[in-house]
């Protein structure tokens, strides 16, 4: 059986012939249906590109009926166990696992590439105590972008992995100042002896002590949500971040944007937007009430539901085990009973059922984040420090990709016809 599509046009009669490859047509291949030589030709309609392959990527798969989810072809349930963020940064990048002398020289760069500009400091301090810690990022990225001008060079394959360093090392920085400035407490500059996330840690929560000691446990549990969160294939950040990077735009500027789609609360909001739900729920047996109150169409069951799996997300099950380690040592979440039972109950209920909704990765990670002593607006930062490897990734591959050009999607018009312009005085 060939591998092709058999279209025939009712409206000319006319018959056409277009290959399949790996499970999709070609949109271009449509264009060639016409009803007339001045016919632009056929095209596909996809709001929000749910049925639309964007790319060929070889970084991340995603089986969303089956629940599974693999980078460079390994389980993400393996590289939580046994990998660790940095090493899963180099995969993500380099498609395959570093060995000792690679991984040793890549957790070096990134460690060296920790500090920021001093004017930075300056940049920041235009922003008042309450900003939200996200619009501070996208700022600062957007602020990166003018100390490196050489960054805009995006088909240098040397200077593109130079700056690919310095911003998976400088996120952390970025972040912690941003929290520091709400705390109005002191920039605490970067350790090289500790380990990426150790040294986050520290920039975060160090005060007058000499040295800050990350608790192992706290600190592994931070690494594997990092590798949790490193990359979800086309999201709608990935997907900005791919956009923006097609006009050959800087890499800052790029992650700038991509921080952006990810503030939304349908994308990296939704770990806040969770904990804010389970504080106003409030208590369990007033759970029954939300959940009608959803039914109803008021408000969503946050940290529920994903346009790609329509089963358990691999990652929220990671991180539901994480959450007891998480509390051994921090003390239960009392909001994880309000957590558990929603879950549960909504997991029985027809709505919830019959749509396939299911916890997503952002069900639990916020109760880990808030038992670790993270404010709720910091959420969405933690899910952007990780994800920087993912947009640089998909942005890399997009760069190196032949087929691939500025994006630039059509659109039908479904607006007035032409008409004259009307003076203001004549005007109804
Ligand atoms: N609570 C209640 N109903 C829901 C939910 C939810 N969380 N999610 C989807 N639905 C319903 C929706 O109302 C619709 O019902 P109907 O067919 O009766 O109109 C049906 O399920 C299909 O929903 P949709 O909006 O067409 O699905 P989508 O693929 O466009 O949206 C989503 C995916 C993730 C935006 C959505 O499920 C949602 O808003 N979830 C809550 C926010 C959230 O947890 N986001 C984190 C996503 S995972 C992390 C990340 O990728 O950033």
């Amino acid at each position: 059986m060939p591998d092709t599509l058999t279209i025939t046009d009712n409206r000319t009669g006319k018959t056409y012939e277009i290959p399949i490859q790996d499970g999709t047509i070609r949109a271009m291949d449509l264009r060639q249906i016409k009803v007339s030589d001045d016919d632009f030709g056929l095209m596909s309609y996809d709001p929000a590109f749910k049925n639309t392959a964007c790319c060929r990527s070889a970084i991340t798969l995603i089986d969303g009926e089956r629940g599974i989810l693999r980078y460079r072809g390994y389980p993400i349930e393996q590289l939580a166990e046994k990998s660790t963020f940095l090493e899963v940064s180099y995969l993500l990048l380099h498609g395959e696992l570093p060995n000792k002398a690679q991984y040793d020289g890549w957790v070096d760069e990134i460690t060296h590439h920790t500090y920021v500009h001093e004017f930075l400091k300056e940049a920041m301090r235009g922003f008042r105590y309450d900003a939200h810690p996200m619009g501070k990022l996208v700022s600062m990225l957007g602020a990166l972008s003018t100390f490196y001008p050489e960054s805009k060079k995006v088909r240098d394959p040397e200077v593109r992995k130079r700056h690919i360093i310095k911003a998976i090392a400088k996120m952390p920085t970025l972040a912690a100042w941003a929290y520091r400035h709400s705390l109005g407490q002191p920039y605490v500059y970067p350790d090289n002896e500790l380990s990426y996330v150790g040294n986050f840690m520290a920039m975060l929560f160090k005060l007058a002590e000499p040295k800050y000691e990350p608790h192992p446990v706290l600190e592994r549990a931070l690494d594997v949500l990092f590798i949790l969160h490193a990359d979800h294939e086309q999201n709608c950040s990935a997907n900005a971040m791919r956009s923006v990077g097609s006009s050959e735009a800087d890499p800052y500027v790029s992650l700038a944007a991509a921080s952006a789609a990810l503030y939304g609360p349908l994308h990296g909001g939704a770990n806040e937007a969770v904990l804010r739900m389970l504080q106003a729920i409030g208590s369990v047996d007033r759970i029954p009430e939300f959940i009608e109150g959803v039914k109803n169409g008021k408000g969503r069951l946050m940290g529920f539901g994903h346009r790609v799996y329509k089963n358990y997300d691999p990652r929220a099950r990671v991180i539901k085990n994480l959450a007891h380690e998480v509390f051994e040592v921090t003390g239960k979440n009392p909001l994880l009973d309000i957590a558990v039972e929603l879950e549960k109950i909504a997991l029985e209920d027809e709505y919830f059922v019959k749509r396939r909704l299911y916890p997503n990765v952002d069900f639990y990670s916020g109760l880990i984040y808030q038992a670790m002593g993270f404010p709720t607006e910091m959420f969405p930062v933690l899910f952007a420090i990780p994800r920087t490897t993912g947009w640089l990734a998909q942005w890399q591959e997009m760069l190196t990709d032949p087929e691939q050009k500025i994006a630039r999607p059509r659109q039908v018009y479904v607006g007035a016809g032409e008409r004259d312009y009307v003076p203001m005085d004549a005007r109804g």
